[in-house]
């Protein structure tokens, strides 16, 4: 050492480097990942004929005991597995930063109230499965690991078992972001079921890898959670080989309008949070919601039912873009991703804006009666109240023979607001000079107050050229649409 130099001891603190690497994680599903993609990469890497991964749940007081269990070939070097930032395990490229198991268990609980249970082919051979339980300690004062005999909680005859306690405050993360109500534990179940299901659904759906969530003697098998397409507004890239500069990946895209599955909790769900471009590494997802650094537009509620999905499919490690260490999404800035995008931005175009429930409604509408004998002409969107330059959008207008007809459409119930925008409409067209014969406000049904204005406009007003309305109300059934159907 050069004079005047000396050592900096900075040794880290087990119990203290614990603590810093703890909290990354917003929600309890995205630790439960870290611990089923190191089993899912077991897998791929070993191939054993059952491939399994159990996520077993017990609630006590304000705590949950959770264990996730696989049917692997067990953790082949327990040393390199507990150390932070050792890559020399990696078996796949789900094995990326040397800190999934290490980071997650932090986050689920600090205090170090975490074990782990494996067996490897040669601990079957001698009956025996190792056991490590924290808490996480470092240098003088190691963990230390030991031997019992048997399989220990395991489920076959090799494996790994990662246990920990953690709060149930904690284990509530798993509701929706932004939803703060109480929610019973079997919903909370529920939502890990639809989060699992959906993070790994191809490879669920495929059987490269099943899951259950057993909660004591109630097994629920995970399914894998796919969008339903608009088969109207589907589009696909063939596959295609890319050197995003990390070796050769397979992209396959598809995208379009999906139609919203209002039974899931988080997924697919036709709203904003759902929405949008999901990105998979070999089947699991990695980001979604990408679009607005995609194409630089501004999330917007019509586009609620936009989604594009790309698969990407690689075996080389460091051929996808990196992902953050928390696996929740790639890390900003890489030239990988960069490059992915402007791929992206090249061949996909963003469905154009749905259309509302309402003017599909009034589409349908106007395609019937533009069926019928006597009509001359239908129109969507016209204007009126032209004379005084109101801008004002009639739904539909119909002129059949020497009648005329405007239609007001609402996909609920209608209000009393609607008649006087059909009174509008019809004002309108009357002070334009183009009389109306009928107005109809067409609506899934009509509340009696809405029936007893339309009585008492017909009957005691007039419209401002002195002549008395004619408006009546219909329902989408009345007038032959299945408003489900549109
Ligand atoms: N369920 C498992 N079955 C077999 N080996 C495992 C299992 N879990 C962990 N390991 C071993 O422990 C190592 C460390 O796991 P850890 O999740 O901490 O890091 P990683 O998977 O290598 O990288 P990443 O930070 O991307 O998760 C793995 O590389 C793997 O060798
Ligand atoms: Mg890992």
């Amino acid at each position: 050492m050069k004079e005047n130099h000396f050592a900096i001891h900075n040794d880290p603190n087990g119990h203290e480097l614990w603590r810093s690497i703890s909290g990354n994680f917003q929600r309890f599903p995205e630790i439960i990942n870290e611990f089923v993609d190191d089993a899912l990469s077991n897998f791929r890497a070993t191939k054993p004929d059952q491939r399994r991964v159990e996520i077993r749940l017990r609630q006590w007081e304000e705590f949950v005991d959770v264990s996730v269990v696989d049917t692997g070939t067990g953790i082949r070097d327990i040393h390199a597995a507990l150390t932070l930032g050792n890559r020399s395990g990696g078996e796949t490229n789900l094995n990326e930063h040397g800190m999934g198991l290490k980071h997650a268990l932090a986050s689920a609980c600090e205090d170090g109230s975490w074990s782990i249970q494996s067996r490897t082919p040669e601990d079957n051979t001698q009956d025996r499965h190792l056991v490590v339980r924290g808490p996480y300690r470092l240098g003088d004062d190691p963990m230390t690991g030991y031997y019992l005999p048997g399989r220990g909680v395991l489920l076959g005859p090799t494996g790994t078992a990662v246990s920990f306690t953690c709060t149930h405050d904690f284990f509530a993360t798993l509701r929706p972001a932004g939803d703060r109500t109480d929610k019973p534990f079997e919903v909370l179940v529920d939502i890990l079921l639809e989060e699992l299901g959906y993070t790994y659904a191809p490879i669920l759906g495929n059987g490269e890898m099943e899951m259950a969530v057993v909660v004591g003697d109630h097994v629920y098998p995970v399914e894998p959670i796919f969008p339903t397409w608009d088969p109207n507004c589907f589009k696909e890239t063939p596959p295609t080989v890319l050197d995003l500069g990390g070796g050769p990946v397979t992209v396959n895209c598809c995208w379009g309008l999906i139609r919203a599955d209002k039974d899931n909790h988080i997924y697919y769900r036709g709203n904003m949070e759902s929405s949008g471009v999901e990105i998979r590494c070999n089947g699991r997802v990695m980001e979604r919601g990408l679009d607005k650094r995609i194409w630089i537009k501004q999330p917007h509620p019509s586009r609620n039912h936009f989604l594009a999905v790309v698969e990407l499919t690689a075996e080389e490690p460091g051929a996808f873009p990196p992902t953050r260490p928390t696996k929740t999404g790639f890390r900003d800035g890489d030239p990988r991703l960069e490059k992915l995008f402007a791929w992206l931005r090249a061949n996909v175009a963003p469905a154009s804006p749905q259309e509302s429930v309402e003017k599909r409604l009034t589409r349908a509408l106007e395609k019937r009666k533009r069926a019928e004998p006597d009509v001359m002409r239908t129109a969507l969107e016209e204007n009126t109240y032209c004379s005084l330059n109101l801008k004002v959008k009639m739904d539909l207008f119909v002129s059949r023979g020497d009648q005329t007809e405007v239609y007001e459409s609402k996909k609920g119930p209608s209000k009393a607001l609607d008649l006087y925008q059909l009174r509008m409409y019809w004002d309108g067209c009357a002070v334009d000079g183009r009389p109306l014969s009928r107005g109809i406000l067409v609506a899934r049904n009509h509340p009696r107050e809405v029936q007893n204005l339309v009585s008492a406009l017909n009957d005691s007003y007039r419209d401002p050229t002195g002549q008395p309305y004619h408006l009546s109300l219909l329902t989408w059934e009345e007038v032959g649409i299945d408003p489900k159907a549109v």
